[in-house]
């Protein structure tokens, strides 16, 4: 916020026309700074479906909802209708009926996630009144980062399954570890770090008969498999599915804030919500962790979905799926590259090909740094120890969206020639900020802010720059996990400190 700001309103110079502009064109300018929302180029974080008439009537449609509040749609009821219509739509996708599915919209796939697990754990501790265990979330390693914040949030135990080295978990892993204090099982559809989708039929069928719940987390996939013509089942016309979470701001293109996340059965949605009448002011009652909220991406993702429809989906998941299968091809044709396992859908992850000698990989992040030359951000995902001990590699992700078609021959011409580029060199070690954060922290001691920041300019990470992650990303996977941690809590939070 600029110094002055508010300050010369009313004995202002300018009228307020002007001011509004000068406002507008400020933000404008820092607009310039972000990375390209549009257009192809950034293969991670937005989903572009290449439409500016889906673009306006979106904006438009948030505009019209702007002055309403979400905490009550009782008092704006075209919220609930808006909701209504939503829900049907997304539980029509995921095989499920309308009487037999209900669902609420969320502010995104984490609030999705967080009330999936807390609904979970507020029935399990409804039907083991008098158990002395605690409750634990059974999930895929691959599961998202989510589940573990949901597991902090409401105190269950988080018991990440390993997954093989072609990063899907094996059902006979996840169903060897059920038990009494499983109070949800969570698998993906598909999983993001992967773009596999986790084998839920098979799991399905044994947390049904032992009655634990079982979330599929399609949070991702929820708007693109149902046209992607799969013979994977992964949703409600599985019996033991109890909950499923898909985001309209992923690929029902909708503006970020609006997701769905539906239950088999009214008594598992109505555990989802809070109410309260105890407090000397309105009854308090949502289904949601938030309480007043906007209804604008809500009415964005209503809009998007009437003009889009199943056929303007079912077009748009094609032109996906055309554009991954060109990039599956190419990189089989690219010496030390290979994709990562078997995706299913509109994600997946590059890794180096170890059946090769050294001197013909290619390391996947600084093959991502080298794309940046060319204008591409392709997502690095870190190298991972899982709880076995067994090492999951280094990783580039890619979301393929509509537009992704736009830019494909450039696309795929940019990871061909950064491959060359890269092709051999050693990945980035932990430089020397990783060997004295290791010799600081032997134990994984969490550091406190003034180390971290030394540390971070050590690195040359601090900066986020783009085609400068692979070194932060060395740092990442070289330190413990509370160092790391650490170390990222300070990245982010002064970004927004003066
Ligand atoms: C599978 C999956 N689940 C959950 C999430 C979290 O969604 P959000 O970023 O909307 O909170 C993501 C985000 O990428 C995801 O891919």
């Amino acid at each position: 916020m600029p110094d002055d700001a508010g300050t010369n309103r009313g004995k202002s110079q300018v009228g307020p026309d002007a001011r509004s502009a000068e406002i507008l064109a400020r933000l404008k300018s820092m607009r310039q700074q972000d990375a390209p929302t549009h257009g192809g180029r950034v293969l991670s974080y937005v989903y572009d479906p290449g439409s500016d008439i889906l673009d306006e009537l979106a904006g438009k449609a948030m505009e019209l909802a702007r002055p309403l509040n979400g905490l009550d749609p009782t008092t704006f009821p075209s919220i609930a209708q808006m909701e209504k219509e939503l829900t049907r739509f997304a539980i029509g996708l995921t095989g499920g009926r309308v009487g037999r599915i209900f669902g609420s919209v969320t502010s995104g796939g984490t609030e999705s996630c967080l009330l999936a697990v807390k609904t979970a754990r507020d029935l399990w501790r409804s039907a083991h009144p008098d158990s002395t265990l605690r409750p634990r979330l059974l999930t895929s390693t691959t599961v998202h980062a989510a589940f573990q914040k949901a597991a902090k949030a409401f105190d269950l135990d988080w018991d990440p399954v390993p997954v093989g080295p072609d990063g899907r978990v094996r059902a006979r892993d996840v169903l060897g570890r059920l038990g009494d204090d499983v109070a949800l099982v969570v698998l993906s559809a598909p999983a993001y770090p992967t773009g596999a989708i986790d084998p839920i039929a098979e799991v399905a069928r044994r947390t049904r008969e032992r009655g634990i719940a079982l979330h599929v987390d399609a949070c991702f996939g929820g708007l693109a498999l149902p046209w992607w013509g799969t013979d994977e089942q992964w949703d409600f016309s599985i019996p033991g599915v109890t909950s499923i979470s898909a985001d309209f701001h992923k690929f029902g293109y909708a503006p970020k804030g609006v997701s769905v996340l539906m239950h088999r059965g009214r008594k598992r949605h109505r555990a989802q919500f809070f109410a309260t009448s105890s407090w000397p002011a309105y009854p308090v009652v949502n289904p949601t962790l938030l309480g007043s909220k906007s209804a604008s991406p809500l009415a964005a993702a209503w809009a998007i979905v009437s003009y889009l429809g199943q056929e303007g989906y079912a077009e748009a998941v094609a032109s996906c799926r055309k554009s991954t299968e060109a990039i599956i091809a190419a990189v089989d044709g690219i010496d030390g590259l290979q994709v990562w396992g078997r995706p299913t859908g509109p994600a997946l992850a590059l890794i180096a090909d170890t059946s090769v000698p050294t001197a013909r990989r290619v390391d996947p992040h600084r093959l991502a740094d080298a794309a940046v030359a060319a204008g591409f951000r392709l997502q690095h995902q870190p190298g991972f120890t899982q709880s076995d001990g067994t090492r999951l590699p280094r990783s580039v992700h890619l979301t393929i969206t509509p537009v992704t078609e736009t830019v494909l021959p450039e696309l795929l011409t940019t990871v061909s020639q950064a491959a060359d580029r890269v092709r051999g060199r050693r990945p980035h070690n932990a430089s020397l900020a990783g060997r004295l954060a290791r010799m600081l922290y032997p134990s994984p001691k969490r550091p406190g802010p003034g180390v971290c920041a030394m540390l971070l300019r050590l690195s040359g990470a601090g900066s986020g720059v783009p085609g400068k992650m692979a070194g932060l990303m060395a740092l990442i996977e070289a330190l413990p996990a509370p160092v790391t941690e650490a170390l990222l809590t300070e990245l982010l939070a002064r970004t927004s400190e003066d």
